[in-house]
């Protein structure tokens, strides 16, 4: 078992990472599982067919008093509907303020359960238990939750951290391989962002799906660490933390530009990293040469996704990081260590025709 703390004063909490972790949740969260008290154990319609079954045995042995809520898989679940479903159910339950919400999923699961443990009753008990990789290393850390409206992606939503992070390697060997990538594309990101021996094991080492569990533990480990590092020093995200948004307000505007239907995040963040790294080096801020090592590395993990950059500046001045006169951009100093820059919306332009011109 590895276990990761997070520092936030009355909000801190641990992660704990290991292969049969799901397995043992009640006894992992038996400080805020309490007898007596109601559980609701939110899902996806697929992660509950695969794990459903013995996370209900582990808790009717433990004496808990849960009920299950589904919902359907993807995206289009983090919205207003299931939300306010999540909390009639809440209240059926009887799920009070010594109650907690046990979010079992990806990054669906974990936003739209975590935004709706936040609002209810201003703050119930919450414990992450992601099932994706992404979740893993990213989504189920940290404390943002959010749903989506027509306006745009995560617009609504609240810092509320987890009381508890479990998570189960193992379960990442019934992923599909799209989804598995697509959380490859986080893990190369904190490589490129804050550590050159991880980036360099991501290109030495085959880190798939079915890797043995300990090489994904640790793995998964040293993510949730740069991520944990990076929180501890800026929970609100008004600072340091916006260098986990590397390649995500270009991604975000390829995923936009497209309805969201052509790639998923972690695919549209691959072909923003591109982007960003190619920014940065037009710029003098990134060392030549890192955004082809880069680009190397993604495809390796079969993100091949590359995007013009016609239409994008409107887009991205729709991202939650931009403001009227501008917009704060994570990029690479080199591999390993990145900053974050304010560009106007001039520079910005002429960044992008200048890729746009080289090719
Ligand atoms: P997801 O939750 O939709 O999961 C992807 C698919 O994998 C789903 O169909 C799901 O049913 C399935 N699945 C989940 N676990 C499985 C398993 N173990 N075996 C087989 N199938 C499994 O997607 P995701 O990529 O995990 O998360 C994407 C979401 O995360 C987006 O909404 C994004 O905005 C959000 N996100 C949030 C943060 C944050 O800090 N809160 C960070 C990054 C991304
Ligand atoms: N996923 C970026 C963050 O948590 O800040």
């Amino acid at each position: 078992m590895k276990t990761l703390h997070v520092p936030l004063g009355g909000r801190a909490y641990d992660i704990h990472i290991e292969a049969g972790a799901l397995r043992r949740l009640p006894a992992l969260t038996a400080a805020f599982l309490t007898a007596g008290e109601p559980v609701a154990v939110v899902s996806d319609e697929t992660v509950w067919a695969l794990y459903g079954q013995t996370v209900c045995e582990d808790l009717r042995d433990a004496g808990l008093a849960f009920e299950h809520i589904l919902v359907p898989p993807g995206e289009s679940s983090k919205c207003m509907a299931q939300l306010s479903r999540l909390w009639e159910r809440f209240g059926n339950m009887g799920l009070g303020r010594a109650g907690t919400v046990v979010a079992l999923g990806g990054g669906v699961v974990g936003d739209l359960a975590g935004f709706a443990a936040a609002t209810w009753m201003r703050g119930v008990g919450l414990i992450q238990a992601p099932t994706t990789l992404l979740a893993q290393v990213d989504s189920a850390v940290g404390g943002k939750t959010a749903i989506d409206i027509d306006a745009g992606k995560n617009l609504v939503g609240a810092f509320h951290q987890p009381k508890s992070v479990i998570i189960d390697p193992r379960a990442l060997a019934t992923l599909p391989p799209r989804e598995y990538a697509t959380g490859m594309a986080e893990v190369v990101k904190y490589g490129a962002i804050a550590s050159a021996d991880l980036f360099a094991r991501l290109e030495t080492e085959e880190l798939r799906e079915n890797a043995a569990t300990d090489t994904l533990r640790d793995i998964i480990y040293e993510c949730c660490r740069i991520k944990r590092d990076v929180v501890a020093g800026d929970e609100f995200d008004t600072g340091r933390r916006m260098l986990l948004n590397f390649g995500h307000t270009f991604g975000h505007a390829i995923e936009a530009k497209y309805g969201y239907s052509r790639y998923n995040h972690g695919e549209g963040v691959a072909a923003g990293m591109r982007i960003a790294a190619r920014i940065g080096e037009t710029l003098g801020v990134t060392r030549p040469g890192t955004a082809q090592r880069l680009s190397r590395l993604l495809s390796r993990y079969g993100l091949d996704a590359r995007e013009g950059t016609d239409g994008l500046l409107p887009l991205v001045r729709r991202d939650k990081k931009a403001s009227g006169a501008g917009v704060k951009l994570a990029l690479l100093k080199e591999i390993g260590a990145a900053t974050v820059q304010h560009l106007s919306y001039t520079e910005l332009e002429a960044a992008l025709r200048t890729l746009k011109q080289v090719g």
